[in-house]
């Protein structure tokens, strides 16, 4: 086990694609004025950086790849195409890659600019990245479900449904099973199903545990 101690509260958050994390990330930042890291993000800007650069084998890449040079690359659709997804949840297995991006997210948790706290999505915040986090949020959702959201997201027609749910299937199957930090949900996680409630009922119930666990004075 890690002996990595975050110096700031940390809300992590971990769960399936599509399951509403990200949301409830961002909407946990602003009510308690903590920063916010979507750390697949970090994945999806390496995964772009490989597909520019050509790299065909993507499970051996072993050299240091420069990212956030380019801020507008945030904001890019394309970090959200399929093929983007599809690349991140290969080069993710890969160990040379995710030690590069733990330091990364563990800097922001110890350097949050709002210097109060952090929320960090993904998929081994709880496990790995930040096991000793004062909360923990596993989230989930029903694969028709998440896959219809990621359709409607992605602004695709009826017809690419089938596509998408299966290409999320294999995602969800690659992210639990591969050996490099897969996603789990820790014993001290409030797992949360998203599949048949609201938004805001889930930032209410996720709210509620986060004032249980962290003393805001
Ligand atoms: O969360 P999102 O769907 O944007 O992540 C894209 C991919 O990046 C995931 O399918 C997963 O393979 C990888 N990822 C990861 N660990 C994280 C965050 C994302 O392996 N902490």
């Amino acid at each position: 086990m890690s002996t990595y101690q975050n110096k700031f509260p940390v809300i992590a958050i971990d769960g399936t694609a599509s399951s509403g994390k990200g949301t409830l990330a961002k909407k946990l930042a602003v009510f308690f004025g903590f920063d916010h890291l979507d750390s697949g993000m970090l994945y999806r800007i390496y995964a772009h950086e490989v597909l520019k650069k050509k790299i065909q084998e993507v499970d051996k890449i072993d050299i240091n790849i420069e990212l956030f040079n380019d801020k507008t690359l945030y904001e890019s659709k394309n970090l959200r195409s399929e093929l983007v997804s599809k690349t991140a949840s290969k080069i993710a297995k890969n160990e040379f890659v995710r030690k590069q991006l733990i330091n990364l997210q563990r800097h922001f948790a110890d350097k949050p600019p709002s210097r109060k706290g952090s929320v960090i999505d993904g998929r081994d915040i709880t496990s790995v990245i930040v096991p000793n986090a004062e909360v923990k949020f596993y989230i989930d959702a029903s694969l028709e479900k998440r896959a219809k959201r990621r359709q409607i997201q992605l602004n695709l027609p009826e017809k690419e449904y089938e596509k998408v749910f299966y290409e999320m299937k294999t995602r969800d199957y690659n992210d639990k099973n591969r050996e490099n930090c897969p996603l789990i949900k820790t014993k001290d996680s409030l797992y949360i199903d998203t599949s048949n409630i609201s938004e805001r009922m889930v930032l209410d119930i996720a709210i509620k545990e986060v004032k249980k666990k962290i003393d805001f004075i």
